[in-house]
């Protein structure tokens, strides 16, 4: 059973200015994200049955979801999960307004939801053991204008990351 999760998928601009500053990370940064595999997750999901998968797709496309862009303006670390993240500073309502319709889709599904409270972050690099505290960078600006789900499969190489399907979110 692979596991699944709701994320925000970089253009190929954001994902290379993405990679432009984890390119300056110094080289005992823990292990970096691979560049395809850049995103922002919505809701973890976990392990899916693929039965379901038709389901929440389906569900998926009837989100009435907004537009909106994003500054990633600050990079940080969390000790526990020990990764390196960039992050905005401000999270536009209508990204929470998303995370809470997709919460309410998987709850609808009887599938797992995050209860803590939604910190929108891109991981950069894991198994970071010692990184400086959160600092401000240039923001990158992502104009977010769909989002999608993505299978996660873990190989001996890694996390390999394949979307499944992706939605538009409407621009008013
Ligand atoms: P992370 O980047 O902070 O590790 C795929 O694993 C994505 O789902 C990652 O972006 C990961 O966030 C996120 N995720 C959230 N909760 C998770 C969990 N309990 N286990 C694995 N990944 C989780």
């Amino acid at each position: 059973m692979a596991r699944y999760f709701f994320a925000l998928w970089p253009d190929d601009t954001t994902r290379q200015q993405i990679a432009n500053i984890v390119e300056l990370l110094p080289e005992e940064t823990g292990r970096r994200v691979a560049l395809t595999n850049l995103h922002i997750t919505l809701a973890f999901l976990g392990n899916v049955d693929e039965s379901l998968i038709q389901g929440l797709c389906t569900g998926a496309a009837t989100l009435h979801g907004q537009a909106f862009s994003l500054a990633l303006d600050k990079m940080g670390w969390w000790k526990r999960p020990r990764v390196a993240w960039l992050a905005p500073t401000r999270t536009p309502a209508a990204l929470s307004a998303l995370v809470a319709e997709i919460n309410g889709l998987a709850a609808g599904n009887h599938l797992p939801v995050d209860t803590r409270p939604y910190r929108p972050h891109l991981t950069i690099a894991r198994k970071v053991s010692r990184f400086p505290g959160a600092v401000k960078i240039d923001p990158i600006l992502w104009n977010i204008s769909n989002f999608c789900l993505v299978e996660s499969n873990t190989l001996e190489t890694g996390a390999v990351y394949k979307v499944v399907d992706r939605w538009p979110l409407s621009s008013v």
